[in-house]
């Protein structure tokens, strides 16, 4: 798909950053494929050259790259080290997919309000690792999955969209992980499109989309 820069707005220039699977890079590789996400991967790139994503990006004939974080001396030579081979790629909108790495001011401000992040549960409720043990442990009844931007702290950037997910009394961390992960396959891309279409704004922490913006937070 061609990807064509509107004036004054950014262009449609994806990175997707990894480390592991890549079911959520998946899920954009297809949405783009099936017209259903106006957008072009520019490049995929991983901090574990073993990630399984890299392998889903070349099956797609996207470009990838492997920079791994041991390589760099300190967290923000590494993230100056990402913007840099990001910004040779003419990305516009950076997309963590699964990347196991905080974000630092080298990254942050070199893409300022354009770095998106999924996580599976409804924040701000259980950030960082293992949220849906956490949401098993903690007897929740409902949890999901967030789209956000990414700020300085963990998980806590502007919500774009979130979509909620039943929890059974027999869920464990593994059938809930499952079933929010399907959730997440949907509602990456869906969030994607919305923050690509623009005419949105941050006004404190919230990110607010214009009345006629699709809403991908279907519950
Ligand atoms: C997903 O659950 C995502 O929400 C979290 O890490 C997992 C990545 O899975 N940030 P995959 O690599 O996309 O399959």
């Amino acid at each position: 798909m061609t990807s064509v820069a509107r004036a004054g707005a950014p262009g449609r220039r994806l990175g997707v950053l990894i480390s592991g699977r890549g079911s959520n890079l998946q899920s954009i590789i297809d949405a783009v494929a099936e017209g259903r996400l106006d957008a072009e991967i520019a490049v995929v790139m991983s901090n574990r050259p073993a990630a399984f994503g890299l392998e889903r990006a070349r099956a797609a004939g996207i470009p990838t790259a492997v920079l791994e974080h041991r390589a760099w001396p300190s967290r923000d030579a590494y993230d100056e080290a990402l913007a840099q081979a990001l910004q040779a790629q003419r990305v516009d909108y950076v997309c963590l997919a699964g990347f196991m790495r905080l974000i630092g001011p080298a990254l942050l401000n070199a893409f300022p309000d354009r770095i998106l992040n999924i996580h599976p549960s409804l924040l701000p409720a259980f950030p960082g690792v293992d949220a849906q043990a956490q949401a098993v442990a903690h007897g929740v009844r409902v949890s999901g999955a967030t789209v956000h931007l990414v700020d300085a702290g963990l998980d806590s950037g502007p919500i774009v969209a979130q979509r909620a997910v039943p929890v059974s009394p027999t869920d464990t961390a593994d059938t809930l992980s499952a079933r929010i992960l399907d959730a997440e396959h949907r509602l990456y891309p869906e969030a994607l499109a919305t923050i690509l279409a623009g005419g949105w704004r941050i006004e404190g922490r919230r990110l607010i989309l214009p009345p006629t913006a699709a809403r991908p937070d279907v519950v």
